[in-house]
């Protein structure tokens, strides 16, 4: 495997190359970027991964500085999960000056959820995937393919349209969540839990599925009605110390709060959630 860090070396490291499979992290990685690693192999003809902390994805009281960066571990990590190669830029290397051009995604699906509670993410996501699209996929002649975990739902969701409407020729691929065995969605973040907030923890995942179960069961129900649901939902939680940011069933076509008319049925819909535990933002989803 080979460790690059500037734009050059990665192209001239992916010049023999016609197909790569890319997955892009911000490191400290665990056994989903991993996951994702194993889907890209068979996609292309060199698996990449990139291992970048981005700095404009972050608010200002966001946790940017203490954000675990753990490049060693990280590396022999991707190794022996068949990574070919690794790009790991300094921050001037991708940001040589301010991003004074950045990519703002449409509203009805960036300012919702995720965008509301973090405003601006969506436009720092967009703009760093833009730009390592630009450095992965430039030499690339045949199918390009980036994968992205369904944990960060509509962050996918975000970069799929992306790349839809810049007509960008790239495939995306959602891996599914990889779960620890009590069922808590692995994440980078977990790491700042302590013993106490790690045996808790699981319950937003468990608060998510009753949530589910409970909208499903209320065959037909009404917008109204699952406000209700949710709010009882985020009113369980926080009865347990957390502070909830959002329980909510959406559609999955959209995220959007389903309409009268939706026929609910269990294809159709999405629940997600996010949920910050003392000092650490959780987020998980499950698609009903
Ligand atoms: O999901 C992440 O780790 C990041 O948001 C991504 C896609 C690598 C962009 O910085």
């Amino acid at each position: 495997m080979q460790l690059v860090h500037t734009i050059q070396d990665l192209r001239s490291a992916l010049r023999p190359f016609n197909s790569p499979a890319f997955v892009p992290t911000m490191g400290n990685l665990h056994e989903g970027h991993l996951d994702l690693v194993r889907t890209a192999q068979p996609l292309g003809d060199v698996t990449v991964s990139s291992i970048f902390v981005n700095r404009l994805q972050f608010a200002p009281h966001e946790d940017f500085d203490t954000y675990p960066r753990t490049l060693q571990a990280d590396c022999d990590r991707l190794e022996q999960a068949g990574c070919d190669i690794v790009f790991a830029p300094a921050e001037k290397e991708l940001y040589p000056e301010p991003q004074g051009y950045k990519i703002q995604p449409p509203a009805d699906l960036a300012d919702i959820l995720e965008g509301h509670f973090r405003p601006g993410f969506f436009i720092g996501v967009c703009t760093v995937v833009m730009k390592l699209f630009q450095c992965v996929f430039s030499e690339a002649k045949g199918p390009r393919h980036a994968l992205f975990g369904k944990k960060d739902y509509q962050q996918q969701m975000v970069i799929r349209r992306m790349v839809q409407q810049f007509g960008m020729p790239v495939e995306i691929i959602a891996g599914e969540t990889q779960r620890a065995a009590d069922g808590l969605a692995l994440s980078s973040r977990n790491g700042y839990l302590s013993e106490a907030e790690r045996a808790e923890a699981v319950q937003l995942s468990l608060a998510l599925r009753a949530l589910a179960r409970d909208a499903l069961a209320a065959t037909g129900a009404m917008p109204e009605q699952l406000e209700g649901l949710e709010a009882r939902a985020m009113r369980a939680l926080a009865m347990r110390g957390w502070q909830p940011d959002y329980l909510t069933v959406r559609r999955r076509a959209d995220l959007q709060l389903p309409k009268a008319a939706d026929a609910l049925t269990p294809q159709s819909l999405v629940v997600l959630g996010a949920a910050r535990l003392g000092r650490t933002r959780l987020i998980d989803n499950f698609e009903v």
